[in-house]
C-alpha cells in the first residue's frame, strides 16, 4: 500500500471519532444531533448547557487532527498532509454516522497546529476574536477556514494553498444550513438554541 493511503486513513480513522456524540452519550444527555442545530460539535454541545462538555469536544476533536498528522508525519515523509486530508474527510464524513459529520472548524485548527503553527495561531485567533465581537459560531469558523490558504500563501508555503483552499471550501459547504439561516436571519448566537 502506499504510503499516502495509510496516512489518509489514519487520518480518517481519527477524524471520524465523533467526539462530540460520544461525550454528550457518556454524560447522559441523549443524541447530541436531536438538539439545537443537530451538529456533533462543540458549539452545538454547548448548547446542551455543559460548558465543560463542550470545551471537551472542541479539545479533542482538534486534538485527533493534530494527533493524525503528528503520527503519519513521523512514519512517512509527506505523511502529514494525506492524514491531514483524512482527518478532515472522517470528521465531516465519518462512515459510522452514515456520513453525516461535523462542519471542521475545530479538527481543521488541528490539522494546522504541526503542519503549519503560524496559521493555527492566526486561525484562532480570528475565530476567537470574531467569536467574542459578533458571537456566531458559524461565520467566526468559516472566517477562520478561509484564513488558513491565505496565510498558507503569504508565509511562502505554497504547496499547502491548494489543500487548505479545499478544505476550507468543504467547511463552508458544511455550513450550508447556517448560511440559510444567516440569509434569514435565523442563525443563533453562541450560548441560544438553533431552530
Ligand atoms: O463548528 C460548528 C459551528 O461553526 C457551527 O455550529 O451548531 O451552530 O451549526 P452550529
Amino acid at each position: 500500500l502506499q504510503p499516502g493511503l495509510l496516512a489518509f486513513a489514519l487520518g480518517y480513522l481519527l477524524g471520524a471519532i465523533p467526539f462530540g456524540l460520544v461525550l454528550t452519550r457518556l454524560a447522559g444527555k441523549g443524541d447530541i444531533r436531536a438538539v439545537g442545530s443537530g451538529n456533533i460539535g462543540a458549539t452545538n454541545v454547548l448548547r446542551t448547557g455543559s460548558k465543560g462538555l463542550a470545551a471537551a469536544t472542541l479539545l479533542l476533536d482538534a486534538l485527533k487532527g493534530a494527533a493524525a498528522v503528528w503520527i503519519a508525519a513521523s512514519l512517512w515523509p509527506d505523511g502529514g498532509r494525506f492524514a491531514a486530508a483524512g482527518a478532515l474527510i472522517g470528521h465531516l464524513y465519518p462512515v459510522w454516522l452514515r456520513f453525516r459529520g461535523g462542519k471542521g472548524v475545530a479538527t481543521l485548527l488541528g490539522v494546522l497546529l504541526p503542519l503549519l503553527p503560524v496559521a493555527a495561531a492566526i486561525y484562532a485567533a480570528i475565530w476567537i476574536a470574531m467569536l467574542l465581537v459578533i458571537r456566531v459560531s458559524s461565520v467566526a469558523g468559516m472566517a477562520a477556514a478561509v484564513s488558513a490558504p491565505v496565510i498558507a500563501a503569504v508565509t511562502g508555503r505554497s504547496e499547502l494553498v491548494p489543500m487548505l483552499a479545499v478544505f476550507a471550501v468543504l467547511v463552508i459547504w458544511k455550513h450550508k444550513e447556517n448560511l440559510a439561516r444567516l440569509r434569514a436571519g435565523t442563525e443563533p448566537r453562541v450560548g441560544r438554541t438553533a431552530r
